[in-house]
């Protein structure tokens, strides 16, 4: 499967080169692809401009700064058409956290999904902590569920389903409780919220 990231910072970067190495075609949409500071890139993936990477996959990962998404949507409109689109950004300046009312509204016959938004890069990175494996709550459209959970799992993380997009405050608020661990309570960014289930 191809996957288009979108930013290719802590976020795209760490999911691009986790994925590549499970085997998918990566293709990192920047803004500047002739830039060399993007050269680090080039083992993980093809570096494209942001229409050419969304083009050529089917899923896209969203992974610019939240107060961005306005723009690229505007921008990226029809390339967008009939994609799969994660949505990993955060709106941390208010409003709300995810951007996913306005693709839902901006973009024609996607499939969105809420992921990769309630953890620090670092958990994706290493998705182990004291030896047990991190959990990713996420949401999205239900018929996208089974791709957003092989692509969450091949990461190394558990994908754990809350619901249909009307969940994604929910997803946020786990976002906002590590936020507050770690920002405000000064706990480790290696920090995740796990569920455990009596058998
Ligand atoms: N950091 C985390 O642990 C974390 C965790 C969960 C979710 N998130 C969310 O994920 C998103 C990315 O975070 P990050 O930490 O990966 O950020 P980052 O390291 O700053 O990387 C952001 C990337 O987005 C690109 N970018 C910036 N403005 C853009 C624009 N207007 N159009 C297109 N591309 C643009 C940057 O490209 P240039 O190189 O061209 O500047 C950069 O590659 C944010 O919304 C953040 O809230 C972050």
């Amino acid at each position: 499967m191809k996957i288009a990231v979108i930013g290719a910072g802590h976020i795209g970067n760490t999911l691009g080169k986790k994925w590549s190495t499970a085997g998918y075609a990566v293709y990192y949409g920047v803004r500047e692809p002739g830039n060399p500071k993007y050269s680090h890139l080039w083992e993980s993936g093809e570096v494209y401009n942001i229409h050419r990477a969304i083009e050529t996959a089917k899923v896209v990962l969203l992974s610019i700064p939240g107060d961005a998404v306005t723009e690229f949507v505007e921008t990226c409109q029809d390339s967008l058409e009939g994609k799969l689109i994660i949505d990993a950004t955060n709106n941390i300046r208010g409003g709300p956290m995810n951007n996913l009312e306005l693709l839902y509204e901006k973009t024609q016959n996607t499939q969105l999904i809420r992921a990769f938004s309630t953890l620090g890069w670092e958990n994706f990175e290493n998705p182990v902590i004291n030896g047990q494996q991190v959990d990713l709550f996420f949401c999205g459209h239900s018929g996208a569920r089974a791709v957003a959970e092989k692509l969450i799992s091949d990461i190394g993380l558990r994908p754990i389903y809350l619901g249909p997009l009307e969940k994604a405050d929910l997803v946020d608020g786990l976002t906002r409780i590590w936020f507050e661990l770690v920002f405000e309570q000064a706990h480790s960014r290696r920090l995740m919220l796990k569920m455990v289930e009596k058998d």
